[in-house]
């Protein structure tokens, strides 16, 4: 008998392929270490930094990184300053790098509660990469999926047009209008969301943009991920078997 044919798809190479991280771990990282847990943040970052110089190697076209959950601000002030602070500097440092690579830089996420010296680094770095088409650096700054998709409800509601729609919400010029209204929050759909940490779940994060995403979960911890360890998580994905609903003969045929 005849093996069906092979549904698995070099993803890795597709133009809009997308991997979405949540960087957990760097907490226990530096407890593990005897140190402050601020140190594990900013060894985070230096994680960060590498993961950004391999990803475009991979055949990554966007980077999603989870850097501050609005849950987030529920740990203690000091902290959450400490990681916004770290954010700024990382931004201000890291910007003209992205520049002379052809990265561009966004952040997604709440905008009215950040302090005005990191909303100042946010739209610097946005600005100074806006011409990048390289591929596309996304931070996920006070970031609530929940948030962005009722936000997203509420402006397709005022657009108006939405009480058109079939009912069942399947009606894809629906679909279409309320994605718009999720406006520069709304990135591709995510191919492969990685975490970190050992955890497995998605604490709120691009849940939208999720809905097919294969999920990779290592109990690595963030700032011990590295170039290495992205590989293996993206060799992992390519060897899925992604069906989108359908069986997987017709997979092919989409
Ligand atoms: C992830 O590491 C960074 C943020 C959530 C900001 P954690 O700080 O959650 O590290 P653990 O999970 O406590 O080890
Ligand atoms: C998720 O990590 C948020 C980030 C990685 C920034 P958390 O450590 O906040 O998630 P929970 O609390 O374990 O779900
Ligand atoms: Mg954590």
């Amino acid at each position: 008998m005849q093996s069906p044919p092979s549904t698995a798809r070099p993803d890795g190479e597709r133009p809009g392929f997308h991997v979405a991280i949540l960087m957990d771990g760097n907490g226990r990282w530096a407890t593990a270490r005897g140190l402050p847990r601020p140190a594990g943040h900013q060894a985070g970052a230096d994680a960060l930094r590498h993961i950004v110089e391999a990803a475009p190697d991979l055949g990554i076209r966007t980077l999603t990184v989870y850097a501050l959950s609005s849950d987030n601000w529920h740990r203690p002030k000091r902290e959450v300053m400490g990681i916004l602070r770290m954010l700024r500097t990382r931004l201000r440092a890291q910007a003209a790098d992205c520049l002379q690579r052809n990265v561009r830089i966004s952040v997604i996420g709440r905008r009215d509660r950040l302090p005005r010296h990191v909303l100042a680094a946010i739209e610097d770095a946005e600005r100074l990469t806006r011409d990048c088409d390289g591929w596309h650096f996304r931070i996920a700054v006070d970031y609530s999926a929940r948030h962005a998709i009722a936000q997203a409800a509420l402006r397709a509601a005022h657009q108006g047009g939405l009480h058109e729609a079939s009912p069942t919400g399947e009606d894809p010029a629906a679909l279409a209008l309320f994605a718009a209204g999720m406006r520069s929050d709304l990135g591709p759909d995510v191919d492969l969301v990685i975490r970190t940490g050992g955890e497995q779940r998605l604490s709120d994060f691009l849940l939208w943009e999720c809905s097919y995403a294969e999920l990779y979960f290592t109990p690595t911890l963030w700032p011990d991920f590295d170039g290495a360890a992205l590989a293996d998580a993206v060799a992992e994905f390519r060897r899925r078997d992604r069906r989108f609903g359908r069986v997987p003969a017709l997979v092919g045929a989409r």
